[in-house]
């Protein structure tokens, strides 16, 4: 049964107030923890800013603006902003945008001239907005927006982010073709091996229509690339309740998707770049620490076994025996030092051999990479003919190894998983 809507009355306001073109903001991508203020006066912040990211939308727009000022008019009447963020489209979205602000008051509207991207588009937006609840829906009614009342009242309840998913109940898409699901679920399974602590926290962490407390994400420098905000807002908000809510991904009704390869590129960097940025640098440091105290070994023990003024051995038997013993080596000080604070909740020998059974089998798949990284610098990169190039190319294999161990050890060896009371 659909909802009763009232028409808001519309309040007489100056028509150059009503329907100019928002400010838009630059510098860092910071959302400002307490309601924009004007001429220095706290304004009272609003219940809810949804920002609607658009390019080449003008044939939606309308449609989208009636739909949504209909449904947020019925359960938030004078509490609430529309905030269209157009990045110049060549059919001039924004000059439609803003046509329609007369008839629905409770629209603003942005129009970016030089910066570009939908994910920067939505923190522009929310920049600006004085919401204390901050949405994004997408303009091409994709997004059903009667959607926005479940997220509404999930948000109500007390959760901090929540999120219109296609994978859970209620969720779908309509017709996809089997290589977009493919490209979908693809991007969805790269994002749980490089962030799975953040991807991993939704079922859909492409969605591009959720709802999230302006605390929440309030103070923090958002860096996003691309298409996929709602990663940014998991990786450097202060989420901790997230409700999802289904909903079936529509047909667009005009224009067409402007997903294009660059979007799948810029994805997988922003997932790099943020796993950057989330890394537990202080502990990646003591590991590195270890690690390098482990070169020392290493370099003594190949220099002892393979040096022709010592024993002369082969190479790679040399090598595997010298990184077997910085590998006993790092697990020592490791289990000790770099990851103390989870192995001392682990005590025991079992735990402790179990520990050092995964890290030996992580590090000789290391080693692995190690060994082959090796002769592929010396033997067919030329490294043979450089001075001490076998020490360089050992060198820049450890180095590349020890992100390599590092990751898969703080994951399968040292995870924090049964603790003892
Ligand atoms: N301002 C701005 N700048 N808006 C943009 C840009 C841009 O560069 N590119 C796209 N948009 C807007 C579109 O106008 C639309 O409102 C929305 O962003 C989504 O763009 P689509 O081109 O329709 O993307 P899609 O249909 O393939 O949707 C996918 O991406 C969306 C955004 O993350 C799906 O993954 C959706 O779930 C997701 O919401
Ligand atoms: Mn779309």
């Amino acid at each position: 049964m659909s909802p009763s809507y009232q028409r808001t009355k519309i309040r007489p306001m100056s028509i150059t107030q009503t329907t100019s073109l928002l400010p838009v903001p630059s510098g860092p991508l910071v959302i400002s923890p307490l309601p924009p203020t004007a001429n220095g006066l706290q304004k009272s912040p609003l219940g809810f800013s949804l920002v609607i990211p658009t390019y080449q939308e003008s044939q939606n727009i309308p449609e989208l603006i009636r739909q949504l000022s209909l449904l947020l008019d019925s359960i938030l009447p004078d509490d609430y902003e529309l905030i269209v963020v157009d990045d110049n489209s060549p059919d001039r979205t924004w000059e439609v945008a803003q046509s329609l602000i007369l008839e629905y008051p409770k629209l603003r509207v942005m129009r970016r001239q030089q910066e570009r991207g939908l994910s920067t588009a939505v923190i522009r937006g929310w920049q600006v907005a004085r919401g204390e609840v901050l949405g994004v829906i997408d303009a091409d009614l994709q997004h059903p927006p009667e959607t926005l009342l479940k997220l509404w009242s999930e948000i109500q309840r007390g959760a901090d982010l929540a999120v219109a998913s296609r994978h859970v109940e209620g969720g779908g898409v309509s017709e996809w073709s089997l290589l977009r699901r493919f490209l979908s679920r693809g991007a969805q399974t790269l994002g749980l091996v490089i962030l799975p602590e953040v991807v991993g926290r939704v079922s859909d962490p492409m969605s591009g229509f959720f709802l999230v407390r302006r605390e929440a994400i309030a103070g923090k420098v958002m860096n996003p690339l691309g298409y996929k905000i709602l990663i940014e807002v998991l990786g450097r908000g202060n989420i901790s309740w997230i409700k999802e809510v289904g909903y079936v991904f529509q047909e667009r009704l005009e224009g067409k998707s402007k997903v294009t390869w660059r979007q799948y590129i810029d994805y997988i960097l922003h997932l790099l770049r943020l796993r950057f940025a989330l890394w537990p640098v202080a502990r990646f440091l003591r590991f590195s620490l270890v690690g390098f105290s482990g070169v020392f070994v290493d370099m003594a023990f190949l220099y002892l076994l393979s040096d022709p003024s010592a024993l002369g051995w082969g190479l790679t038997r040399s090598k595997i025996i010298a990184a077997e013993m910085a590998i006993i080596n790092n697990f020592l000080w490791n289990d000790l030092w770099t990851f103390g604070d989870i192995s001392s909740h682990q005590r025991g020998w079992r735990k402790r051999l179990k520990r050092l059974l995964k890290f030996n089998l992580i590090c000789l798949v290391g080693l692995i990479l190690n060994v082959l990284l090796l002769n592929l610098l010396f033997n067919f990169l030329g490294f043979a003919h450089l001075p001490y190039g076998r020490y360089i190319a050992n060198l820049i294999a450890i180095a590349a190894v020890t992100i390599w161990n590092f990751w898969i050890n703080l994951k399968l060896s040292w995870r924090v998983t049964e603790v003892n009371d």
